[in-house]
């Protein structure tokens, strides 16, 4: 098998059986209904993107609670039984073609709290319920047929908030060490495995955010989560609050002044000032491509489990580069499947060799209102 055969190849990472190296990233699709169940929309977006070959596909963040909602608009959840039957459609689908589904599960902390009222620290019966909704959500996604769960440790959510040391000032058992602010992700990996020996648990973490996490502090917590029992580790970056950082590209501007109700009402004159300050204040850094990894390579070499990076990794040479010169074990994709759900499919074949995306960014402000699509730096009508 040549190098490139061998990304395209079937193999096992962190326990599930993936049809190739190239997986689709977690992506919030906003297309859960108002009571969040998933709906036939999502349902034929991973079809698309099973037909397309993708190596597995990761979900876009499920709520194991209401009260851990986003903001935005179509979150689904996974917080009762009686959702079991809908997943059960939607894996069912995407299992025609073979193709593996994981549900990443989430709560989005104070990024979501917001909505209920003032943010303020948890309390320990809280953080107890907050690990029994985790481990609840764990097993209802097993009995729905996913492949496995990954949990949401990454951008500023309530388990990256908890893995931060610049957000995590708790003085008691849960902060002020790094086993203490990893305790409640360890209870939660223990918890599914106590219950769910075999079903895999991947988690999302982050290898880099500013003030917050380093790269030593990110391979720490690898090593812990490997110890919990964690089957693999996708490596991504950023909070947030600071959103262009994880999804770099362009900053999408005209998109937010459209989307957005707080900035809509200010006056087109001084939008226009605003502009070029607001472009540099939300500039990410370079590189805009590969910028996770070197954090995953530094991860790599402290865990045994399987190490997959997200973020800017779109064309065929930076996927072959990512896996066979840093000897990663697999990419996954989030922007330039929204355009192109066959990339995969055209990589493998011989047909394209980059991605059509363009990295506008509009896809991220978009889901503020609206289901999930690639705007292709064109403003919406509505
Ligand atoms: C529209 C959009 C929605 C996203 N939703 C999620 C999500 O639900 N969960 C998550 O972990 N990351 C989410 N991300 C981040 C991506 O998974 C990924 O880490 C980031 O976009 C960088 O990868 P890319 O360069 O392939 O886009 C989202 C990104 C975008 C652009």
């Amino acid at each position: 098998m040549t190098p490139q055969e061998s990304i395209f190849a079937p193999t096992t990472i962190g326990g599930v059986h993936v049809k190739n190296r190239v997986l689709r990233a977690a992506t919030d699709e906003s297309m859960g209904d108002a009571n969040g169940f998933p709906t036939a929309q999502l349902t034929a977006l991973y079809e698309r993107l099973a037909k397309g070959e993708v190596g597995a596909i990761i979900t876009g963040y499920i709520a194991v609670a209401e009260k851990g909602k986003s903001t935005f608009p179509g979150m689904c959840t996974l917080e009762a039984d009686e959702k079991i039957p809908a997943y059960r459609t939607l894996t069912d689908a995407v299992h025609q073609y073979d193709t593996p589904i994981i549900a990443q599960i989430a709560h989005c902390g104070a990024q979501g709290a917001t909505k209920y009222g003032k943010v303020c620290a948890l309390k320990e019966v809280e953080i107890h319920t907050i690990i029994r909704q985790f481990i609840e959500a764990a097993k209802r996604a097993s009995k729905a047929g996913f492949d496995g769960v990954e949990l949401h440790c990454a951008h500023g959510y309530l388990l990256s908030e908890f893995l931060s040391p610049k957000k995590n000032k708790r003085c008691d058992k849960w902060g002020g060490s790094a086993e203490n602010r990893f305790l409640i992700v360890g209870e939660i990996i223990r918890g599914i495995k106590a219950v769910l020996p075999q079903f895999p648990v991947w988690v999302k973490l982050n290898g880099t955010e500013k003030n917050g996490v380093t790269e030593d502090l990110a391979a720490e917590y690898a090593t812990l989560m490997e110890q919990a029992g964690a089957d693999a580790i996708e490596v991504s970056c950023g909070l947030s609050e600071d959103v262009f950082m994880f999804a770099r590209g362009s900053v999408p501007f005209d998109m937010i002044c459209h989307d957005y109700p707080v900035v809509k009402n200010v006056p087109k004159p001084l939008m226009k000032l605003m502009k070029p300050l607001v472009n540099r204040l939300l500039e990410p850094p370079a590189p805009k491509r590969l910028y996770n990894v070197s954090a995953a390579e530094r991860i790599k070499a402290k865990v045994h489990v399987p190490v997959i990076v997200v973020g800017g990794i779109h064309d065929l040479p930076e996927i072959e580069s990512v896996i066979n010169e840093h000897g990663l074990d697999a990419v996954s994709l989030c922007r330039p499947l929204i355009l192109e759900p066959t990339l995969v499919q055209k990589y493998k074949s011989g047909k394209q060799t980059e991605a059509k995306c363009i990295e506008c960014n509009y896809c991220m402000i978009g889901i503020s209102q609206r289901p999930l699509r690639c705007y292709y730096g064109k403003l919406p009508k509505d």
